[in-house]
C-alpha cells in the first residue's frame, strides 16, 4: 500500500488517541495534533510507545485560531511532508440547559468543534486537489444529527460540521478528495465518563446494544474513510451508534 500522512487533530484525547492508533496499524504516518494548554504530550508520548505504537509526529496548536492552526499544519508538514489524510476530531463540550447557556459556552463550542474545519482544512485542502488525493474525515455526533437537551451549542456544531462536509465534498468530488463524515455515539472516552452518573446511565439504557462504544470502533472507521478503496465514498455521514438513532 502507499504510506500516506495523516494529521488527527485533538489526537491525544480519548477518541483521537483510537484514531491515530487504527490509522497507523493502516500502515499511515500519522502526526498527532494536541493543544498545548489542555494535553500532556510527554505522559502520552510514553504510554503510546508501551503500546507498541513508537513513531507518532507530535505538532501543538490552538484549532479554534487560524494563525495557530496555519503554524501547527506548517510543522506538520515540515516533519512529516504533505498531508494527504486530515481528520478533523478536536471537540469539546459546554453542556448546560439553553436558559442558563451564556455566550461563552456557545462561542468556545462554535470556535473548537466549527470554525476549527475551516481554519484546519483551508491549510490542506487545496494542496490536496492540486496533487489529486485526499481524504478528508469529519468528526461529527449523533447529537448533532439528533439534538440533545443540554447541548444546543455542541448540537449546533456538529450539525454544522455534517453541512460543511457535504458543501467541501461536492466542490472536491472530482479532485480525489473525499470529504465524509462520523457521527459517534457515546463513546467510553472522559467526554462521556464526565456526564453525572445518574444522566449517564439513562443514556446507555437508552441505546439499543446498552453500551458505550469502544473508541476503536470509531478509529476503525476513519481508517476505511481514510483508505484508497473508500475512493467513492464522498460527503456521507457514518452513523456510529449502537443503535441509538438513525436518519
Ligand atoms: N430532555 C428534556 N429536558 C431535560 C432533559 C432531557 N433529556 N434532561 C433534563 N431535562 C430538564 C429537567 O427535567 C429539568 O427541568 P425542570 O427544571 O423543569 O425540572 C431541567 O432540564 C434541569 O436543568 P438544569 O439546568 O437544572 O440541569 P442540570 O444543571 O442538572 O444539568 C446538563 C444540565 C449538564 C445539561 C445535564 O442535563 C446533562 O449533563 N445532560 C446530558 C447532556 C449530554 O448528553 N451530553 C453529552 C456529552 S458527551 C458528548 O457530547 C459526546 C457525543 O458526541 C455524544
Amino acid at each position: 500500500m502507499t504510506q500516506r500522512v495523516a494529521l488527527v487533530t485533538g489526537a491525544l484525547g480519548g477518541l483521537g488517541t483510537a484514531i491515530a492508533q487504527q490509522l497507523a496499524l493502516a500502515g499511515h504516518k500519522v502526526v498527532a495534533a494536541y493543544h498545548p494548554e489542555f494535553d500532556k504530550p510527554d505522559e502520552w508520548v510514553k504510554e503510546q510507545a508501551e503500546a507498541g505504537f513508537k513513531d507518532f509526529i507530535l505538532v501543538a496548536g490552538d484549532v479554534s485560531d487560524l494563525e495557530s492552526s496555519a503554524k501547527m499544519v506548517a510543522e506538520a508538514e515540515a516533519k512529516a511532508g504533505p498531508i494527504d489524510i486530515l481528520v478533523n476530531n478536536a471537540g469539546i463540550t459546554r453542556d448546560r440547559m439553553f436558559a442558563k447557556l451564556e455566550k461563552d459556552g456557545w462561542d468556545a463550542v462554535i470556535a473548537t468543534n466549527l470554525t476549527s474545519l475551516f481554519n484546519v482544512t483551508k491549510q490542506v485542502s487545496t494542496k490536496m486537489a492540486e496533487r489529486g488525493w485526499g481524504r478528508i474525515v469529519n468528526i461529527a455526533s449523533v447529537n448533532g444529527v439528533k439534538g440533545q437537551a443540554g447541548q444546543t451549542n455542541y448540537s449546533a456544531a456538529k450539525a454544522g460540521v455534517i453541512g460543511f462536509s457535504k458543501a467541501l465534498a461536492a466542490e472536491l468530488a472530482t479532485k480525489g478528495v473525499t470529504v465524509n463524515v462520523i457521527a459517534p455515539g457515546y463513546v467510553a472516552t472522559k467526554m462521556v465518563t464526565a456526564i453525572r452518573e445518574d444522566i449517564l446511565k439513562t443514556i446507555v439504557d437508552s441505546v439499543p446494544m446498552k453500551r458505550l462504544a469502544k473508541p476503536e470502533e470509531i478509529g476503525f472507521a476513519v481508517a476505511f474513510l481514510a483508505s484508497e478503496l473508500s475512493g467513492f465514498t464522498t460527503g456521507a455521514t457514518l452513523n456510529i451508534n449502537g443503535g441509538l438513532y438513525y436518519q
